[in-house]
């Protein structure tokens, strides 16, 4: 009896073991046996982009999120146009705007190159480069999960339907984060991402020409060097030190000084006010929640185990 009872035991290990799916879940130590140097390369990189140009270090944490988005965080926004990919480099949201692509490849090819082979998926990259841009500009750390692999396809549709565009009210944006399995405090808390960088004046022009939950005086600023007719791609920042993360995107957001319409939808007496007011307040409260939402974007539908690819070249498909 006990020997039978062993055997059906041994029998079920055997069958766990063969079933399991060891390679779905990311983790933090994904490279440290094969590529050890793969995580503080992609960190020097980083860092020297963003001491070369501040705004990088937004552009680069804005990939990430435009990556996340469409289909899963896959590293499809780095790919190419070619016959069979319609890029989601052209989009609405990332035409003439999504930035640092030249970026990423440099990492790749110093990370292929202290690696020894390309063992380092895009998607991670992008994942990694996110953290450290915030790192570099003073905002909070976390540990990134590691493992996704790369896709072969994109979709310049998916990316239309699925980014949030910058003319939403509230219930648009939380039903696409909702989409992504994200909740109403991710919305806000990542929409912190805001705390650096640029927008272009096509992207908040009728906000501060045609809108009434803006502070005049800002909006005279604003319009200052975005004329209502022209001036299309210049530049204003999403928060008044865009190089450094802070509060000061919330901290406006309550003076209704919101940049974008989606930006000020968050605080304009919905339910997301009282979330904004206390990030405006409180950088600790912020960065631990955007660590955390940050992490929870970073697993959107990752590509694992034998699904997807590791690309050569970010841009192509192997
Ligand atoms: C909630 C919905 C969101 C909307 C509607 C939105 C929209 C936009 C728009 C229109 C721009 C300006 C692009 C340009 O002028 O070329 C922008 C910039 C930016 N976004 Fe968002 N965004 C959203 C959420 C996020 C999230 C979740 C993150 C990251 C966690 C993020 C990070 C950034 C950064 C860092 C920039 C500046 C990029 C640069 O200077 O190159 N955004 N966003």
């Amino acid at each position: 009896m006990a020997s039978r009872s062993l055997l059906c035991l041994y029998a079920f290990v055997l069958f766990s073991l063969a079933t399991a799916d060891f390679s779905a879940a990311l983790s933090p130590y994904f490279y440290n046996k094969v590529c050890p140097k793969a995580l503080p390369t992609i960190k020097r990189v980083v860092e020297a982009a963003v001491q070369k140009e501040k705004r990088m270090g937004a552009s680069l944490l804005r990939l990430h999120f435009h990556d996340c988005f469409v289909n899963g965080c896959d590293a499809s926004i780095l790919l190419d146009a070619t016959s069979t990919i319609d890029s989601e480099k052209n989009a609405g949201a990332n035409a003439n705007s999504a930035r640092g692509f030249n970026v990423v490849d440099d990492i790749k090819s110093q990370v292929d190159k202290v690696c020894g082979r390309p063992v380092v998926s895009c998607a991670d990259i992008l994942a990694v480069a996110a953290r450290d841009s915030v790192v570099a500009l003073g905002g909070p750390s976390w540990t990134v999960q590691l493992g996704r692999r790369d896709s072969t396809t994109a979709s310049r549709t998916d990316a239309n339907n699925n980014i949030p565009s910058p003319f939403m009210d509230l219930p648009a944006l939380i039903t696409r984060f909702s989409n992504q399995g994200l909740d109403t405090k991710d919305l806000v808390a990542l929409s912190g991402g805001h705390v650096i960088g640029f927008a272009q004046c096509n992207f908040f022009k009728n906000r501060i020409y045609n809108e009434s939950n803006i502070d005049p005086a800002f909006a005279r600023a604003r319009q200052s060097t975005c004329p209502p007719n022209g001036g299309d791609t210049k530049l204003a920042p999403l928060d008044p030190t865009a190089a450094r993360f802070d509060t000061g995107y919330f901290t406006n957001l309550v003076k209704r000084r919101g940049l974008l319409h989606s930006d000020q939808a968050l605080f304009n007496g919905g339910s997301t006010d009282t979330l904004v007011k206390t990030y405006s307040t409180n950088f600790g409260a912020f960065s631990a929640d955007f660590a955390k939402s940050m992490v929870k974007m970073g697993n959107i539908k990752p590509l694992t185990g034998k699904k997807g690819q590791i690309r050569v070249n970010c841009r192509k498909v192997n």
